[in-house]
């Protein structure tokens, strides 16, 4: 089966390619020379997160240049981008840091980001990723932010033993089904769904459930373009409903725990089943478990013909050194290799974003997301996870995220209510970095 590897895209003109071809040799060979230090942010600090970033590390060391780590610990990021404004706002950007899908644009906006065009023609960027991936990477038509995977959101992990002694033959495929199977999980002593408390978490199952109740032309109208009559549609009772509804089968110690702790409680045979992206198959890997013997990988109910995508990708911020800026080159150069997103990916639970890689490597997760990845684009059900913030502006996720959370925590607030709170967002939001912060940012950037 084909997937979205060893498929080729765009082709740039000769003579473009011609002019920025030296500039890209000449990055490259220099920064092989002569070594510097990159300061990366991110916030990979769980197991299977952390065995992958150590790829990194090792592949900038090796040759020679020194890695600086500015770990914000926190699922989803959400510490770390604000942690990242305060880095920025006092004048000491970082060389790298993991920023994902419009938040990208929003830095370049601001004059933060460095041009990353000559390395992307010399590299062959364009024809080497997804056109869907490249185009998130750029700010007005310029490369300033490297993809290293695509990970996939809508994913039901199950812990494959707790299954067969609840009775659960098969990986539910509806709503109706996974209520049943959740049943004879809690009827046979075990946790039916492992949820951590926290709002990016309470987002991702609410966008699945959106995607599986009401499809992917409702999500799209409802999530994406915030239509007001989609999100007072029946679609989204449904969902709003089925998603109380999985509450009811969450353990007391939920509240505030983190992503990977409530993974633990599948890989260690507490819980039965968790609605969460396929970095938690890093964290099933890294406990030396295998997908189809002790865990099992299935889209989400009612989402098997759709995908929600979340693109890990690093954008450099803009350097005075010289030496700084040819290790943050090397860095943006060792990114987008084929051998780092392959030992990277293995790790990570997602699929490389460079195309042309064989995935004969990948377990059948992997493989699997390779081929819906292909598919879904074909069909036109490849969708931007917005809980991973890969659409709407920051301020417009940040709003919709309060509110689902809000619903999943307060018993008394009804569907009439929540939907209420939806249809308020695609009325202008706060911004959510003000404005006089916002140009403070600006100039900050600027001197850098
Ligand atoms: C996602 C991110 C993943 C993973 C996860 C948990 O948003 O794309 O790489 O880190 O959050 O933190």
């Amino acid at each position: 089966m084909e997937g979205f590897h060893n498929v080729s895209t765009t082709m740039l003109t000769k003579k473009t390619k011609r002019s920025l071809l030296a500039a890209g040799i000449s990055l490259l060979a220099s920064a092989a020379i002569q070594a510097g230090e990159v300061e990366v942010l991110h916030f990979w600090t769980s197991g299977g997160e952390a065995q992958s970033v150590q790829e990194l590390k090792a592949m900038m060391t090796a040759r020679g240049h020194s890695w600086k780590d500015f770990t914000v610990a926190g699922g989803a990021g959400g510490n770390a981008m604000a942690t990242l404004k305060q880095r920025v706002l006092e004048g000491h950007a970082p060389a790298a840091a993991l920023i994902k899908g419009p938040a990208i644009q929003e830095w370049a906006e601001l004059n933060a980001l460095t041009n990353l065009d000559s390395m992307a023609l010399f590299d062959k960027w364009d024809e080497s990723l997804p056109k869907v991936v490249a185009d998130q990477m750029k700010y007005k038509g310029h490369y300033v932010a490297v993809p290293v995977n695509v990970h996939r959101v809508n994913w039901l992990w199950a812990n494959s033993a707790v299954l067969k002694k609840a009775g659960v033959a098969d990986m539910p495929q509806t709503w109706d089904a996974f209520f049943v199977a959740a049943d004879k999980i809690r009827a046979a002593g075990f946790v039916p769904l492992a949820h951590g408390g926290q709002d990016w978490q309470d987002f991702t199952v609410f966008e699945t459930v959106a995607l599986g109740v009401g499809g992917p032309e409702f999500y799209d109208k409802a999530l994406l373009k915030l239509d007001k009559a989609a999100i007072g549609s029946d679609a989204m009772k449904k969902t709003l409903e089925t998603f109380r509804r999985l509450k009811t089968y969450v353990d007391g110690k939920s509240p505030g725990r983190d992503w990977n702790v409530t993974t633990d409680m599948v890989i260690k045979g507490k819980a039965g089943f968790q609605f969460m992206g396929d970095w938690a198959k890093g964290e099933f890997l890294a406990a030396k478990q295998q997908p189809g013997k002790d865990f099992t990988c299935t889209p989400a109910p009612g989402t098997t013909n759709a995908y929600t995508f979340n693109v890990d990708s690093f954008a450099m911020f803009q350097l005075k050194s010289w030496e700084a800026q040819k290790a943050q080159g090397y860095l943006a150069y060792v990114l987008m290799g084929k051998d780092f997103q392959e030992r990277f990916n293995l790790r990570k639970g997602s699929i490389p974003a460079h195309l042309n890689l064989k995935m004969n490597k990948f377990d059948e997760c992997g493989k699997r997301s390779n081929v819906d990845f292909a598919a879904t684009a074909k069909a036109g059900t490849l969708l931007p996870s917005v809980a991973h913030g890969m659409a709407l502006s920051t301020a417009q996720q940040n709003a919709m995220r309060a509110a689902v959370s809000e619903f999943w925590n307060t018993d008394s607030m009804s569907v009439g209510d929540a939907i209420g709170r939806l249809q308020t967002l695609n009325a202008p939001v706060a911004a959510v970095v003000p404005k006089p912060v916002e140009s403070k940012l600006a100039n900050a950037a600027k001197k850098q």
